[in-house]
């Protein structure tokens, strides 16, 4: 890992369905991009019911028909310094994003917001659970287009791939 690096958290409720999908494709489209030196991507559960597992099969499978690795991937649960390490700390859903901010109380510098609050036409503001629902489809469209809306997010925030001019 380069000495300095922009840090990005995906976190949902148990780490195997949306929040491991959101870190396969957002490491992927920064890999697409070149910034794979500088942008390092992680994702973590608010619960710990699944911790060392691989993503859910739903997931695994809507990755492999778009092509997408999620080699290495386990669940772990999110825990206080994840607050301060990370700079962008991405929740799926409003439970997620409040059982963040009381995680983090006063001290996280965290950007801490929901992946589809980056998508300015959005059709809904939380990924829904696919735990219960069942449609990863629907899932992988949302988190794509979150993950895609996030990275221009984060390119305009560091003026990444901006030459400097004097
Ligand atoms: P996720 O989905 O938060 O998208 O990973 C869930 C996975 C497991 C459980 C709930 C949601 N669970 O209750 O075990």
């Amino acid at each position: 890992m380069a000495v300095w690096m922009i840090k990005v958290l995906f976190v949902c409720l148990g780490n195997i369905c949306r929040s491991p999908m959101a870190e396969a494709v957002f490491r992927h489209l920064v890999k697409e991009r070149g910034l794979d030196g500088l942008i390092a991507v992680d994702s973590a559960g608010t619960g710990s019911w699944h911790v060392g597992e691989p993503p859910h099969v739903g997931t695994r499978r809507v990755l492999t028909e778009n092509k997408i690795d999620y080699s290495g991937i386990r669940a772990r649960q999110v825990n206080h310094r994840d607050l301060e390490e990370f700079d962008y700390i991405i929740a799926m859903d409003a439970a997620n994003l409040n059982d963040l901010r009381r995680l983090a109380g006063s001290r996280s510098k965290a950007v801490l917001a929901r992946l589809l609050d980056f998508v300015p036409d959005r059709e809904k503001d939380d990924v829904p659970d696919p735990y219960y629902t069942g449609n990863f489809a629907e899932v992988y469209r949302l988190v794509r287009s979150g993950c895609e809306h996030l990275l221009e997010r984060i390119i305009r925030d560091h003026r990444l791939g901006v030459e400097e001019t004097k």
